[in-house]
This record gives C-alpha cells, structure tokens and sequence, in this order.
C-alpha cells in the first residue's frame, strides 16, 4: 500500500533498516479504528520487508487509541458490505464471521516470529486499542497509560484476538475481572501483573522504547526469531516437546554460528 493508501485509513508506516514503526493517524478522534484500518494493518504484515526484525506501533498525540469508531456502531452511516461494524448485520452468521476473521489478520500477524512487536503506549487504549497493544510480544507504556476493556460496556466481547494474550500475561481471574468490568488499568498495575514490560514518565517513552529496540536488533541474525518461536507457545507444550524443540532450534543455531565464524 501507497503512503496515500494508508494515510486514507488513519495509518503510517515507516521502515528504517530492521525497524518498522506503525502509527495510528487518527489524533482528532484519538486514533479510533475501523475495518479498513484492520484490513490496511494486515496487508502492511503481508508486505513488510523480510529484513524487519522489529516492529513498533504506536499511536499520534497522547492517546494510543480510543477503539473502534463510534461512528461504525451508527446504522444511519452503516452500508451492508460489512465494511462498517453495524454492516455485519446483514450478513449471514457465517458470512460475518469470515469478515471478522478479516479483521483480525489486521491483529495475528503482530505475532509472527520473525520480528518482536512492540507497542508503545500513551494515553487511552480502550477495547480495539487494548487489543491492538495485546497482538503485539511487548507492551512499553508511559506513566499515564489508561487500558479499559470496553466491549462488555456496549454488550460486546472482544474479538480483535485479545483474550488468549490477556489470560495468558495476567491469568483467567484477573482476565475475566478485567473484560466484565470494563475497567481502567492503569500503568502500576501493567508492570505489576504482566501486562506491560515497563512504564516510563511520557517524555522518557521513546528513549527508552529506542533502547529496548537497539537491543533487540543487537544479537546475530535470527536468534531472536528462533527465541521468540521457542517461547511462544512453550506454555501449551509438555516438557517433552518443548525440549525437543529446544534441541532442534540449537542445532540450527549452531550450525549458523559457526557458519558465520567460518
Ligand atoms: N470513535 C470516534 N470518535 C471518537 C472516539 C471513538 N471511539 N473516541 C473519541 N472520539 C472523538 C470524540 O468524539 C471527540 O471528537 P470531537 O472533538 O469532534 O468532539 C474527539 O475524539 C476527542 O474526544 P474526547 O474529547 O472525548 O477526548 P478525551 O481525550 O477527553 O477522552 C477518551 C478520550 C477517554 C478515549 C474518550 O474519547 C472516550 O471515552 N472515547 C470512547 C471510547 C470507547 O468507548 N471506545 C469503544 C471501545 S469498545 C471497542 O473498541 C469495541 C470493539 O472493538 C468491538
């Protein structure tokens, strides 16, 4: 996609060597979302250069992301091609899964282990905000970060592909207490139960967003790839299969470390 196509949706992208920096460009209505920024965010994932070994999103201003566009819920603004959230009410219950699913590629390739994602937080990231922030491996916020899962206040769920990384960095108790309630976490309670790997004042953000990723892209060539596929899902595995992974992954790396020795 174009600067202009992405533009058009509220999105900037830029690649500088191995680092790809997403920005929600939205700051007038807080970086809300819509469908065609999830479709845009999943064809930047199946277009990015090989050579990203990390990427960062974030949002323009001081508000991460105010979720979904209100005006998606507006049916006097809704077309039925299920382009807006209110259009899937026209579409078959099959046909307005397979959409959804289409959003939510705008969120699973944050995971893919050929580079860390890394969301930088400011401000407000509510419901599809929250959940964008969750796709990604890390979560680095300022002191005045504000999550709040919304969806069960406008009696909905969240389905952007947040609520298997959320069990997984805080638990089903605190999960569930979290998505019921709707309420505000705040940046404390981030660092303290897992959900953020640290929290900055606002204006030591970036710096110190920088040399987390100055350190990411620091190891030799796919180590951190081959880290991150060990570790992802290690949880799901018995101890059996995630050491024969363990083995295998080595001896790959060994062979690539003395080939770079030569
Ligand atoms: N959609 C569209 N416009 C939004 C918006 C949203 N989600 N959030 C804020 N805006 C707009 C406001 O209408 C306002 O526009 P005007 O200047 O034209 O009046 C502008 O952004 C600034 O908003 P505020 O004055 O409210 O800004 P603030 O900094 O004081 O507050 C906020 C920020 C706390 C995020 C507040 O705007 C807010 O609560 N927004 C709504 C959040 C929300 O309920 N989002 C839906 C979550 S659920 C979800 O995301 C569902 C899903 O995926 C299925």
């Amino acid at each position: 996609m174009t600067p202009a196509d992405l533009a058009a949706v509220g999105l900037r992208l830029d690649v500088d060597g191995p680092v790809a920096t997403i920005t929600l460009d939205r700051p007038e209505v807080r970086n809300a979302q819509t469908p065609a920024m999830w479709i845009a965010l999943g064809e930047i994932g199946r277009t990015l250069p090989d050579d990203v070994a990390v990427v960062v999103v974030t949002g323009e201003g001081e508000t991460f992301s105010a979720g979904l566009d209100r005006a998606m819920l507006d049916p006097s603004a809704a077309g039925g091609d299920g382009e807006s959230v209110i259009g899937l009410l026209a579409l078959s219950d099959d046909e307005a899964s397979a959409r959804i699913e289409e959003f939510q590629r705008g969120f699973t390739w944050l995971r893919d282990p050929r580079f860390v994602s890394i969301a930088k937080v400011r401000g407000y990231a509510i419901g599809a905000g929250f959940q964008l922030a969750l796709a990604c491996d890390l979560r680095v916020v300022a002191d005045d970060v504000r999550f709040s899962m919304k969806e069960s206040a406008l009696g909905l769920v969240p389905d952007l592909t947040g609520t298997k990384p959320l069990v997984e960095h805080v638990g089903y108790s605190r999960a569930l207490e979290i998505c019921a309630t709707a309420r505000v976490v705040g940046a404390d309670e981030a660092v303290r139960i897992g959900l953020a790997t640290g929290a900055y004042a606002s204006d030591e953000l970036d710096a110190a967003v920088a040399d987390l990723v100055a350190a990411l892209v620091a190891p030799m060539s796919g180590v951190v790839p081959a880290t991150k596929a060990l570790l992802q899902g290690a949880a799901d595995r018995d101890l059996d299969e995630q050491r024969r992974l363990e083995r295998e992954a080595q001896v790959r790396r060994f062979r690539a470390v003395a080939a770079a020795l030569g």
